[in-house]
């Protein structure tokens, strides 16, 4: 099948050019697929979700997403993952909790290269003994989208971990691999995904572990998670959600010299990041008021456990990247 965008295809800005898309491609699953079942990794991702959402209404229990757990997902991913699509969209899914798993194999893994390679393998590893659970699965579904294949977003180029093992070779579906993704999230929302899915900012495949400066620990794991989530939480309620293009916490490997409770306290650091860029490739960093970093600030100092120190960082890209690493 061709790679290249039909030049006829309209884009799809309004609800009713998605609800036609999702008419056509229902309709397209349909013939693929006939009565055989179809394996997805459902990472809760905008992609993901969608492309979930599109094979349930086509095919329903014929789908199976499967979503692995791997602890560095953001503060109620998972539970957001079981509620929308387990309990509102009635899918067939399967929850691994792989938690201990990863955070084992990453154990005293210091270099940012080698933490992202296992944690994509063993992500494939884990999804392999998935799949080999499951009887009669002919497909495999892919949240591909059109930047994707151009390669002219840096976002899914770091996804280069190899795939599964030749007698697991299904073949694919990918109903979005035409769509941008401003095109994505309008057929989300017409699929009747919740906005916190559809308008999600961008998340690295590697989650909060490549914000776990260093080799990952589990306590400075659930600073980064908590911070994170104060983080998310402050900016909605302050209208920045959706106005900032990304936006989270960090954790560095290294302590510092404080005061908590009128005691020397010896703890980590909490950096934010927030920025805005329109591909990735160069970034500004967002002037968020200094009255609500001061407020952020003293909540993370207050709320999460091990920090006393909070920091802006108000370096653009170039010279920094978005991501520490
Ligand atoms: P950098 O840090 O290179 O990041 O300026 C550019 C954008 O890419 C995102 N990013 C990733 N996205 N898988 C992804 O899907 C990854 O492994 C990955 N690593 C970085 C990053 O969040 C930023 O938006």
């Amino acid at each position: 099948m061709s790679n290249v965008r039909p030049e006829s295809m309209e884009r799809i800005t309004t609800e009713a050019l998605a609800e036609a898309f999702i008419a056509e491609q229902v309709a397209a699953l349909r013939a693929q697929v006939g009565e055989k079942k179809v394996l997805l990794a459902l990472s809760g991702g905008v992609d993901s979700s969608v492309v979930a959402a599109l094979l349930i209404k086509a095919i329903g229990k014929q789908l199976v997403c499967v979503h692995v757990n791997h602890g560095l997902l953001r503060k109620g991913e998972p539970e957001q993952v079981i509620e929308v699509f387990r309990h509102q969209m009635d899918a067939n899914l399967v929850y691994v909790d792989a938690v201990d798993r990863f955070l084992d194999k990453l154990a005293g893994v210091e270099e940012p290269e080698k933490k992202r390679k296992i944690i994509g393998a063993e992500f494939i590893r884990v999804f392999e003994e998935e799949a080999r659970k499951l009887d009669g699965i002919e497909f495999l579904a892919q949240g591909t989208i059109y930047p994707d294949i151009l390669e002219s977003g840096p976002v899914k180029a770091h996804h280069n971990v190899g795939g599964l093992p030749e007698d697991l070779q299904f073949e694919l579906v990918e109903p979005l691999k035409f769509l941008f993704k401003d095109e994505v999230r309008v057929v989300g929302k017409a699929l009747g995904l919740p906005d916190g899915m559809v308008y999600r900012q961008p998340f690295p495949g590697p989650g909060l572990g490549v914000r776990c400066l260093g080799a990952i620990t589990r306590d400075r794991l659930e600073a980064v998670r908590e911070s994170d989530a104060i983080l998310r939480e402050e900016f909605q309620k302050n209208g920045l959600e959706g106005k900032v293009w990304q936006y989270f916490t960090i954790v560095p490997d290294f302590k510092s010299v404080g005061v908590k409770e009128g005691k020397r306290s010896f703890e980590w650091s909490v950096i934010i990041r927030a920025v805005n860029t329109k591909d990735a490739m160069t970034a500004t960093v967002e002037d968020v008021p200094f009255a609500l970093l001061q407020h952020i600030t003293a909540r993370i100092t207050a709320e999460v456990k091990g920090v006393n120190r909070v920091c802006y960082d108000l370096t653009p890209k170039p010279t920094g990247t978005i991501e520490w690493e």
